[in-house]
């Protein structure tokens, strides 16, 4: 049974921690909404918040990427190609033997730098984790809906060589002349959905993954025109809202709406309606089915 000064100096503590919060959350607030903070990207950040950043975004890569495995590294074929995606595909944000960064890369904020130090610093699963999802508010890109399992693990491979590599052999791996268009990430063999019999219901054929349609229709870039259920973002009306999509019986300015139609118009908009505003955006057989299933299914 505890004596009532030890319940009193509890109390006192709990009060004091309890309190401390509240002030630090009201502290917080004032300098948020007081925009004191500068975003600008032309300033760096402070020091303690730079620090903070770096440490959090070291700890949740070490934790992700903890169950990756990783396959093995280093044959030259892998290498060689590793060399020409990362000229085609890193070296404008990251530079590389002999060449700084391009103005692009120059001017972000954190600076994404040189990735020569990279495999000392990374264990190959963590290099792998990084590249594919990249880092968010950061501006490192998630190449995982643009290079294949094989090209994520060649660029990673890449990471591994680039240490030793002076500018002139860096020059006579990576010559732009041959940089290799990305091998769009494997599509299986399935087939988009057959358009649905009158009156059927579009929802009660979908085939295709929603959740892994959700994830593409960030990783393409889709949120930046449409608001659509479950992607946070801006207000943009740039495009039409996507939600209510399955209760529609028109889409794409008029044509019967089932999952191939949406297919389509997803992979190719202007085949559909050559003044559409919206562009192709390079998206798969497979990318297009699953983020068809996300936008049709019931109740969205
Ligand atoms: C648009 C610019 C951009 C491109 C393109 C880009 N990165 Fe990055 N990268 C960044 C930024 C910004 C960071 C974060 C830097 C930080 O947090 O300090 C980063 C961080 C990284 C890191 C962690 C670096 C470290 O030492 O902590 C790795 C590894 C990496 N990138 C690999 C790649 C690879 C591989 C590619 C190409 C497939 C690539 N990046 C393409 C901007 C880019
Ligand atoms: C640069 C802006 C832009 C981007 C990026 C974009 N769209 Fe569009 N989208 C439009 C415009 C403009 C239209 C035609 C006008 C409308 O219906 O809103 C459209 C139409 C559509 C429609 C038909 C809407 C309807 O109401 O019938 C769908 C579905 C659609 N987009 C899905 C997507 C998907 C999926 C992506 C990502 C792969 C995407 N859009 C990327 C601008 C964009």
């Amino acid at each position: 049974m505890p004596s009532n000064r030890t319940r009193l100096i509890l109390k006192t503590a709990a009060a004091t921690l309890v309190l401390a919060g509240v002030a630090g959350a009201i502290g917080g607030a004032v300098v948020l909404r007081a925009g004191w903070y500068d975003i600008g990207a032309s300033a760096q950040h402070l020091q303690p918040v730079y620090t903070l950043l770096e440490q959090g975004m070291h700890y949740s890569v070490r934790r992700h990427a903890r169950a990756v495995a990783v396959p093995p590294l280093g044959a030259p074929a892998q290498v060689a190609r590793g060399a020409l995606l990362y000229s085609a595909h890193c070296a404008q944000c990251h530079g590389g033997p002999g060449f700084a960064q391009s103005t692009i890369g120059q001017s972000m904020q954190p600076l994404p730098g040189p990735l020569v130090d990279a495999s000392a610093r990374w264990q190959p699963r963590e290099l792998y984790w990084i590249t594919r999802h990249g880092i968010k508010m950061s501006g490192m890109p998630a190449w995982e809906f643009h290079l294949g399992e094989d090209d994520l693990w060649a660029v990673v491979a890449f990471m591994g060589v680039l240490p030793t590599l002076s500018a002139r052999d860096y020059a006579a791996v990576s010559a732009p002349a041959a940089a290799p268009v990305a091998t769009p990430v494997a599509t299986p063999g399935r087939a988009p959905a057959a358009p649905p019999s009158q009156g059927q219901r579009v929802a009660s054929t979908l085939q295709g993954d929603p959740e892994r349609g959700r994830a593409a229709l960030a990783q393409h870039a889709c949120r930046a025109c449409h608001m659509i259920p479950g992607l946070s973002g801006p207000e943009t009306y740039v495009g039409r809202p996507l939600a209510g999509l399955a209760e529609r019986r028109f889409i794409a300015g008029g044509l019967p709406n089932n999952q191939a139609t949406l297919v389509r118009w997803i992979r190719d908009p202007q085949a559909i309606d050559p003044h559409t505003a919206m562009p192709a955006m390079g998206v798969s057989e497979r990318d297009a089915l699953d983020m068809s299933a996300w936008l049709l299914r019931p109740g969205k």
